[in-house]
């Protein structure tokens, strides 16, 4: 059974989406449910679903992210994952950070990269005139929203849409292919799983 730490920043959909995933002949458990922000919505969320949890507010550490990642990595470590899942975590790691996981964190993006890496997605997809959108779920690598992709999900963006309603859209889908990915990727296998 593989054991799976999860790194949120705020309410935690796709956490929940894991956790929920992570039941019966499902290669992996949930261990532990991280946060850089003691006020994250998804911490009560883990806590209510009997997952440990733990918070490292990055805000004392200023820019300094050793120093913030060197605090963060006590409470991962002591949950001695074989997964780390990025959900929603809205931290950048340094590559020293990345490097102790390779090949075993994964992360969750709202877009189809290698479009639109880092922030304001869908703003961005409706700005350049995109007919579809969608999200990736891809190994980290110390390049931002970089590494092997390991599946994505497309939707159709509407007449009128928003990048509200565009992002309510692809959330419903990120739910269906993060425990998808999650699911092949701890039973070892790496092929890419594609959603419509
Ligand atoms: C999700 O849409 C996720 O793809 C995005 O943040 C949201 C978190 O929602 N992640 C990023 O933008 C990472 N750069 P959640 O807390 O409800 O899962």
């Amino acid at each position: 059974m593989k054991r799976v730490a999860i790194l949120i920043s705020g309410g935690g959909s796709n956490m929940v989406a894991l956790v929920k995933s992570m039941v019966g002949d499902h290669p992996a458990r949930p261990v532990l449910v991280a946060s850089n922000d003691p006020e994250a919505g998804g911490l009560q969320k883990a806590a209510a679903m009997g997952i440990p949890t733990a918070a490292v507010d990055h805000r004392p550490f200023g820019s300094d992210r050793v120093a913030f990642e060197a605090e963060l990595l006590k409470p991962i470590l002591a949950a001695k994952p074989d997964i780390l899942c990025l959900a929603g975590f809205m931290r950048v790691l340094t590559p020293a950070f990345v490097q102790k996981f390779e090949g075993r964190m994964l992360n969750i993006h709202p877009s189809l990269l290698p479009k639109y890496p880092g922030l304001h997605t869908h703003q961005r997809a409706l700005d350049a005139g995109d007919t579809e959108a969608g999200c990736t779920v891809h190994e980290v690598t110390p390049v931002l929203d970089d590494g092997p992709i390991l599946g994505q999900a497309r939707v159709p963006v509407q007449p009128g849409d928003t990048a509200e309603t565009l992002a309510a859209r692809v959330l419903k889908q990120e739910h269906r292919l993060y425990p998808a990915v999650l699911a092949r990727f701890a039973a070892g296998d790496r092929t890419p799983i594609l959603l419509n």
